[in-house]
């Protein structure tokens, strides 16, 4: 693979964060090693599901891909680029091509900020849009997510957990990203709406031809998103391959425990409900 494949998105070389926590008068300071050189490359278009058990290494990876947290080794190659992720070398450029949306958006919605402020606020702050456009494109993102202008003068507390989410992805989603990193995004919401919130992802990744790295604990979800499929384990990552691969085939150990502990049938399950509820209609 070279910097030159114009087909690949992202690529991760041997990417590394170590934690220090600090140490007392007579413990010595301790390093946590949260991801220990993980390497990857992922087409664009697609969808990478990574899933592991709590404490592997995910977030931490989820937060060097989307510049919060800076790697202690490693490359990030964005787009064709190499990425220079030191604090203050981060172009605006990059910053807006790749974004994230957490598990719980509750947390990271304003509660005293409108609906149309809250997406708003990246046109304002990294574009010179009139206030007018502004309202104009948060006003076609909140259509897009199955949401409407009604909408605009709402605060957070006024909307259910699947819409608070829809907002979250518009919001992730007004600066024109090609690269959308989710870590749980639907892991807090009931299956019914989860399944609405997973075909509303879908539909936006094949209108913008986004690429995505979705973050899952939960092997029905990720069975029915993922392209590709990497199992992490204490930072590393320990398989990688096609959905049908790692599904038919588990090559490592803990990939073979995960799965049986996950009930069968997930799947079947999952395609029902998804296929009982179209995109379009609001969680
Ligand atoms: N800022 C930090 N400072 C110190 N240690 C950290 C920090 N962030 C994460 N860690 C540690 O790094 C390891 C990986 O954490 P991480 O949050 O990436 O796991 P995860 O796979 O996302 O888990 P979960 O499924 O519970 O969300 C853990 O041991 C965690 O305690
Ligand atoms: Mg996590």
């Amino acid at each position: 693979m070279t910097d030159h494949d114009t087909n690949i998105m992202l690529e991760v070389r041997d990417i590394r964060r170590d934690y220090e926590l600090p140490g007392g008068l007579f413990k010595p300071k301790k390093i946590i090693h949260a991801v220990k050189g993980v390497s990857f490359a992922l087409e664009r278009g697609k969808t990478l599901a990574i899933v592991g058990e709590s404490g592997c290494g995910k977030s931490t990876l989820a937060r060097m891909l989307t510049f919060i947290d800076e790697p202690t080794g490693g490359d990030l190659i964005i787009d064709g680029k190499k990425t220079d992720t030191r604090p203050g070398h981060l172009t605006k450029e990059m910053r807006q091509k790749v974004q994230i949306v957490f598990q719980n958006p509750y947390g990271s919605l304003n509660p005293r900020q409108k609906i149309g402020d809250v997406l708003g606020e990246p046109l304002l702050i990294n574009t010179d849009m009139s206030s007018a456009e502004r309202r104009d494109r948060a006003n076609e993102m909140l259509v897009k997510v199955g949401l409407g202008p009604e909408h605009f003068n709402r605060y957070p507390h006024m909307f259910s957990g699947g819409q608070r989410q829809r907002i979250a992805i518009a919001r992730a989603l007004m600066l024109n990203p090609k690269l959308l990193v989710l870590d749980e995004p639907v892991s807090a919401l009931d299956l019914s709406v989860q399944a609405q919130v997973l075909n509303l992802l879908a539909d936006l990744q094949d209108e913008f031809g986004l690429t995505y790295v979705f973050i899952s604990h939960d092997l029905s979800v990720v069975r029915y998103i993922a392209d590709e499929v990497m199992v992490m384990y204490f930072g590393e990552a320990v398989e990688h391959g096609t959905r049908e691969e790692v599904f038919s085939d588990p090559k490592h150990e803990y990939t073979r425990t995960l799965f049986a502990a996950t009930p069968r049938a997930d799947l079947e399950s999952i395609r029902r409900r998804v296929a009982g509820k179209k995109a379009t209609s609001a969680a």
